[in-house]
């Protein structure tokens, strides 16, 4: 059943982010979540490649890491200024933004929930190589399994650190936006800065 606009500004959390390694079903998740939540859903990739005119990869190779971050950085923080009131939204950021020192104490203080999609990193890296084949999707930071397997390691403490983490592996889209839709919903999770109040 649809929700009406004034149920969704009884939602306990404004805004939430998903975080998580390449592969992890931000995206897809994401627009599961939103229309459970009956909210918007966007992708900040996609935002940072409407504004720029080019795609990730292309950032990447003519302008360096550094510079995306950069740009990730903007984009993030004009997302959270725009976030207006009670209006519900849910975001998936790219795998590298929350590990981002500056980004990760710029959500904890904006108060909205972080939800850590988490799954084995061989599961992660059959996903990302079934989009590159399937969908021509291209990951600039996916190049061989042992890197992959080393910026995971490196990155998951700082994964871990968001309000919610959620285990992917082996599951559907449908049945881990159905848990999360719940947990926000159901249970009334509020973003705190130590952990979560239910
Ligand atoms: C990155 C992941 C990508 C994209 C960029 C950098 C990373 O997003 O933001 O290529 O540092 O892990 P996905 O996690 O959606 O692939």
């Amino acid at each position: 059943m649809a929700r009406s606009a004034s149920k969704r500004h009884d939602l306990p959390v404004r805004a939430v982010f998903l975080v998580g390694f390449m592969g992890a079903g931000k995206s897809s998740v994401g627009r599961a979540l939103g229309e459970r939540l009956n909210c918007a859903f966007e992708d900040l990739d996609d935002r940072i490649e409407r504004s720029e005119g080019r795609a990730i990869a292309d950032i990447f190779r003519a302008s360096g890491e550094a510079e995306f971050r950069r740009l990730e950085r903007f984009a993030l923080r004009t997302l959270l200024r725009e976030l207006a009131g009670d209006e519900m939204r849910v975001i998936g950021l790219g795998g590298g933004a929350f590990v981002q020192k500056e980004n990760a104490e710029l959500l904890r203080g904006s108060g909205v929930l972080t939800v850590f999609l988490d799954a084995p990193v061989e599961e992660l890296w059959q996903r990302c190589a079934k989009q590159a084949s399937e969908q021509g999707l291209i990951r600039p930071l996916l190049r061989s399994l042992e890197q992959f397997q080393s910026l995971f390691k490196s990155r998951r403490g700082s994964y871990l650190k968001a309000s919610l983490r959620i285990e992917t592996g082996g599951r559907t889209v449908d049945a881990i936006a159905q848990e999360l839709g719940e947990a926000i919903k159901l249970k009334n999770l509020r973003p705190k800065k130590e952990g979560l109040t239910q």
